[in-house]
């Protein structure tokens, strides 16, 4: 910890005061800002989606996206703050998510962040989505102690980790093709569902056969990396083969077996992971574990497995600025701020 952080700190504690931190999140299709109080209270988190703009497109497109955070950044900011009942004079550390993503949306929430913080001088941290997403079950009352192994599961991550502190991460094995929430996508348009794909699958899945098709699931041979790519292109030859032969497409029963060959591959992993690591305790994190299926089969098989189980709300899965602030928090008190000069990134050094 570097000395003016010490100093922050302790001076926060002996006058009782609460560090507040104004966190920005713009990786992305969605505008967030979030505030909060040291590393536990959610102050306010609002989120703007861009999903009326991308719709006719049937995915994002990226200039639009940054054009659409240029407008949405202080708008939200703004309404982050009025939730929380604090003014900008109040924030004592602006955080914002440096990468991964999309480089022109990052740029706008970073650039605004190093501004608002040159304004008012005071630090800024840039900080790396996927350590939002592994941290973002520590915002919950239920969470689990250090260490705990995590699974990121988002549209463009489907990784596995150790999480050994709030500023430690150990990459155990991730996608070598698509991630799972890019395969729910793919499979939505597939199926003209829309986007973003995997909500729509998943609420089509519930009316559906999980066992009507087998779908293969892919690396069950110890590997804790992913590979989605095979059981996308299962889904396509199943469903063109309907097609080519002028039948219905039994679209329910698709959604319901694609979901659970998904499941059963993220829950055998994860579980596999935390036992190679010996620990005791499971987290989820990204868009994708805001999956009912997902989110009961890994509950059942940890509580078979004499595991605990820790998931997120639904708001702190998909993409959220709490999550940012609280890796924030952290990374301020590690002493990692940033300068003017700091850039975007659109791989995380994490993965
Ligand atoms: O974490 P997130 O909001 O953004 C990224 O960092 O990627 O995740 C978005 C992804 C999308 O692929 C979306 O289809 C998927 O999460 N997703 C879901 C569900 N809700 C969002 N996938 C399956 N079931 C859901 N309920």
């Amino acid at each position: 910890m570097n000395l003016y952080c010490d100093n922050y700190l302790k001076t926060a504690a002996e006058s009782r005061e609460k560090m507040l931190i104004l966190a920005i999140e713009s990786s992305c299709d969605d505008t967030a800002a979030a505030v909060l109080a040291d590393d536990r209270q959610v102050l306010a988190n609002v989120i703007s989606s861009q999903f009326a703009v991308h719709e006719k497109y049937g995915g994002i497109v990226p200039e639009l996206a940054s054009r659409c955070h240029i407008e949405a950044v202080w708008p939200v900011a703004q309404e982050a703050l009025a939730k929380a009942g604090v003014s900008l004079d109040e924030i004592d550390l602006i955080a914002a998510t440096q990468g991964p993503g999309l480089v022109g949306c990052l740029l706008v929430g970073l650039t605004f962040a190093k501004s608002l913080a040159m304004v008012r001088q005071i630090p800024c941290v840039g900080v790396d989505h996927l350590a939002g997403h592994l941290l973002a079950i520590l915002l919950e009352e239920h969470k689990p102690e250090f260490p705990y192994t995590a699974l990121v599961v988002s549209g463009g991550t489907t990784s596995l980790f150790t999480v050994n502190s709030p500023t430690e991460f150990r990459l155990l094995g991730r996608t070598r093709d698509d991630a799972a929430g890019e395969a729910f996508d793919k499979t939505a348009k597939l199926l003209g569902l829309g986007c973003p794909g995997g909500p729509a699958v998943s609420k089509l899945a519930e009316q559906g056969q999980a066992d009507a098709f087998t779908f293969p699931r892919a690396l069950t041979d110890g590997s804790l990396d992913f590979s989605f790519s095979g059981m996308k292109t299962a889904v396509v030859n199943q469903v063109n083969q309907f097609r080519q032969q002028n039948q219905p497409v039994p679209v329910a029963d698709i959604c319901a077996s694609f979901e659970q060959a998904v499941a059963d591959v993220l829950v055998n992993k994860t579980i596999l992971a935390a036992q190679r690591c010996g620990h005791n305790q499971i987290a989820l994190g990204g868009g994708v574990a805001a999956n009912n299926r997902l989110r009961q089969q890994m509950a059942a098989r940890c509580a078979e497995e004499g595991l605990s189980c820790f998931l997120p709300s639904p708001v702190f899965c998909t993409d959220n600025a709490a999550m940012i602030a609280l890796a924030g928090f952290h990374q301020f008190a590690a002493g990692k701020t940033i300068g003017p000069d700091a850039d975007a990134f659109s791989r995380s050094p994490l993965n």
